[in-house]
């Protein structure tokens, strides 16, 4: 290896260094221990509770004039989120709206392109996060499309991550939709969406994604891109709180579209309360909502958006890349026995850097009990995802050197029933 540090001392210069200093202290970070599951659950943060806090006045001071009302009204939360995520996702502003969740939105959204494209296939791939498999295949049997036969699941080499070439052996002119995620949920993989696009284009297919693990944490270009249509959720990386609001992008090209789970959210507002039986949707991404916007769980986002906005996507990828890099030099270093599951390649690499070893279950419980937050994910992954909003350098130093003291805990143990087998 190069000059690599791998001392605490060296970990506190770099955070000292950091030009992201000051966002920590918006989160509520644990005050012994580290917070390493934020692409589960981001942390709770002073700016989403303020923007709740203040939609919860708003009811109470304006009780239904709220909708109208409110700052900003009720009414529009979901286009005016969208259009602030859009900046984010390197989108239009109409292209983007805040509704449903990630798996309702998925539903949405195939059904709708399932209806519009030639082809009757859709090309997954099996690290997929299931609820996305489970939704697509759902909106097949809707349409009288066999799933067994029309649901074609891209296989991984090597269980972690799934290779450019597989996905292109997989799309033929059968192909109605290729829809995968950003980043893998497992391994961290992050996918080639530009390239992905172009080739479901390639073969008059759609491309749909899932940012689940993506949104807030890596920089997208989704409009230029010419992606077709993606979900996402807002309760990882934009630390928007438990059950936040999702969202969905369309792009402008199909706009014309009917959507497959029309409502009246949905709905044009000028004259949804006309309350005409005739579905007039909204111009824009707005036609893809479908009931009454959950206020208090999308009110949250306006806060957090305003931290991601302040510290610029740009540098929270770039913050996110040296935290990961630095993490996977650490463990290559200290803990031979585990292995990154992760590409070591940044450009490869989302947010999340997966440690793998057999008994990561028990890894996982030990660590939480020592204070350090990760989670554990079938079968030998410890996940640990170094939020560049409120993980620093030094957080990561303590996460491998808990592992360090837990593998060496694991390994006394095992010696000592070995011997006290011998005697
Ligand atoms: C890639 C991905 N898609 C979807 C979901 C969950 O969807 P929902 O927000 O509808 O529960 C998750 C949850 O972790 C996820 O990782």
């Amino acid at each position: 290896m190069d000059d690599f540090d791998a001392s605490r001392a060296a970990a506190r210069m770099r955070d000292a260094e950091s030009s992201l200093n000051g966002l920590r202290e918006r989160f509520s970070v644990p005050k012994d221990g580290v917070y390493a599951d934020g692409n589960s659950l981001g942390l709770h943060g002073q700016d989403a509770a303020a923007a709740l806090e203040s939609a919860v006045a708003e009811w109470r001071e304006l009780g239904i004039e709220g909708w109208t009302e409110a700052e900003p009204p009720w009414f529009e939360y979901g286009e005016r989120l969208g259009a602030r995520l859009a900046g984010i996702l390197g989108a239009n502003e109409d292209e983007c709206v805040a509704t449903n969740s990630t798996t309702v939105n998925i539903h949405a959204l195939v059904g709708t392109f399932l209806e519009a494209a030639d082809g009757d296939q859709v090309v997954v791939n099996e690290l997929d996060f299931p609820t996305d498999h489970y939704a697509i295949r759902a909106q097949m049997r809707a349409r009288g499309i066999d799933p067994a036969e029309n649901l074609v699941v891209v296989e991984s080499r090597d269980g972690r991550t799934i290779e450019f070439d597989d996905v292109v052996d997989a799309v033929t002119d059968d192909t109605a939709i290729v829809f995968m995620p950003s980043v893998l949920y497992r391994s961290g993989q992050l996918l080639d969406v530009p390239r992905l696009t172009e080739l479901a284009h390639e073969h008059d297919a759609y491309a749909g994604f899932d940012l689940a693990h993506s949104v807030g944490v890596v920089p997208h270009d989704l409009h230029d891109a010419d992606v077709d249509f993606a979900v996402w959720c807002s309760y990882k990386y934009l630390n928007a709180g438990p059950g936040a609001i999702g969202g969905l992008y369309v792009h402008e090209d199909h706009f014309d579209l009917p959507p497959a789970l029309a409502g009246w959210w949905g709905h044009e507002n000028e004259t949804q309360f006309d309350m005409r039986p005739e579905f007039t949707p909204a111009s824009g991404a707005a036609a893809w909502q479908i009931g009454t916007v959950p206020v208090f769980a999308a009110a949250p986002l306006f806060g957090t958006l305003d931290v991601t906005e302040a510290a610029g996507i740009g540098s929270l990828r770039e913050r996110s890349v040296n935290l990961t890099d630095y993490l996977i030099r650490l463990v290559d270093e200290r803990l031979p026995e585990c292995d990154v599951g992760t590409p070591i390649d940044a450009d490869r690499r989302g947010g999340h850097v997966a440690v793998e070893h057999p008994n990561a279950e028990s890894l996982s419980r030990e660590l939480r009990e020592r204070g350090v937050v990760v989670d554990f994910r079938q079968p030998n992954v410890v996940r640990v995802a170094p939020s560049p909003y409120y993980v620093g350098f030094e957080d990561a130093w303590v996460i491998v050197d808990e592992l360090r003291s837990v593998l060496d805990a694991d390994e006394r143990r095992t010696s000592s029933d070995e011997d006290s087998h011998v005697t």
